[in-house]
């Protein structure tokens, strides 16, 4: 990777670092290097504690880096705050409504903040209201809304100041099903306006919906970074039998790895996981083979975004 800015990205980050000192000190960010282009939903996927706050905290200037650089739309954020903060819309992954302010204000004071003068301001928080549908809720506080409403208020804030890019910190965090449906919904509408979308997520089920391309991190640095179909397809399988074993039986493997169509075998925490080209009859041989060495359970799988990741760090995206 290079250590030049990329040319045609709106977000560039290069060698990334962010040490937070204590004993022991913890690199949160460990050499991040990411180009987003322009009009693209770029996601990072991982876990708990992967550093994904502690990136886009510097991207929209909330932390400086211990090194490296983030240039957005063209202007290093490390080196000229404020002007980067025009181009940047941010939702963080904590409700940071000001509570004791109606929504009209929480927007209207944003607009305020970013240079507006009083009628624009009036104007575009009257627009994003209608837009966002929460015209109703004008006069309501924060305390007042649901999770999912609250999100919106969010998104409508920050994005009314019209930046090029909106950066998401687990977005769907807290929600219910149906908030998060909405709220994807939400986010393909900003796309379609041509709007850039950094978010972050646990949710690989979020990550394949949205993204165009998103980047898995783990430890404070990317594993991979693809479209979700590539990032699936690098499984080399349509199907995967996750079978759950009462204890490891040395010769399945290998009894396993000779059934045709299978392509891998490979050992689990509970287990063994069988990949497979096709579906079509295997599931009787697999379970014919295994059941004489204890099978406990077995599931049927297609490659997810967690499959990557289990395969990348023999952990669980969710553990
Ligand atoms: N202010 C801080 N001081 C010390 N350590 C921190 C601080 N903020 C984060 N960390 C540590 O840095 C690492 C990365 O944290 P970060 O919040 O960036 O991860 P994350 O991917 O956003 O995780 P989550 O899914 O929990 O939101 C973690 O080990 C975390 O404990
Ligand atoms: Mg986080």
């Amino acid at each position: 990777m290079g250590t030049e800015n990329g040319h045609n990205a709106i977000v560039s980050i290069r060698g990334l670092r962010k040490t937070y000192d204590g004993k022991p000190p913890v690199r949160a960010v460990d050499g991040i290097d990411l180009d987003v282009h322009p009009g693209e939903i770029y996601g990072l996927l991982g876990p708990n504690g992967a550093g994904k706050t502690t990136t886009i905290s510097i991207c929209t200037t909330r932390a400086l880096p211990t090194a490296g650089s983030v240039v957005i739309d063209n202007i290093d954020v490390v080196k000229h705050p404020s002007a980067a903060r025009r181009s940047i819309g941010v939702v963080p992954q904590y409700n940071t409504l000001d509570r004791s302010c109606t929504i009209w204000e929480n927007i209207h004071f944003h607009c305020l903040f970013f240079g507006f003068s009083r009628a624009e301001a009036r104007a575009r928080t009257q627009q994003l209201l209608d837009q966002f549908h929460l015209a109703e809720k004008a006069n309501s506080y924060p305390a007042q809304l649901s999770g999912g409403l609250a999100q919106r208020v969010q998104i409508a804030r920050a994005i009314a100041h019209r930046p090029k890019v909106l950066f998401l910190d687990e977005p769907s965090a807290g929600l219910d099903p149906q908030s998060r449906i909405a709220m994807w919904e939400i986010v393909q509408g900003l796309h379609r306006e041509g709007i850039t979308v950094v978010l972050t997520t646990h949710y690989m089920e979020e990550a394949d919906e949205l993204c165009n391309r998103l980047a898995i991190v783990d430890h404070g640095r990317i594993l991979v970074e693809d479209t979700p179909a590539a990032l699936k397809n690098s499984v080399g399988a349509q199907t995967i039998y996750e079978l759950d074993l009462h204890e490891p039986v040395p010769d399945l493997q290998q009894k396993l790895g000779m059934l045709s169509g299978v392509t891998a075998v490979e050992d689990t925490p509970r287990g063994i996981r069988v990949l497979a080209r096709t579906c079509d009859g295997l599931i009787g041989d697999i379970v014919s083979t295994a059941q004489s060495s204890g099978l406990r359970d077995m599931r049927v799988t297609e490659p997810t975004l967690e499959t990557v990741f289990i395969r990348l760090t023999g952990r669980d995206l969710r553990e």
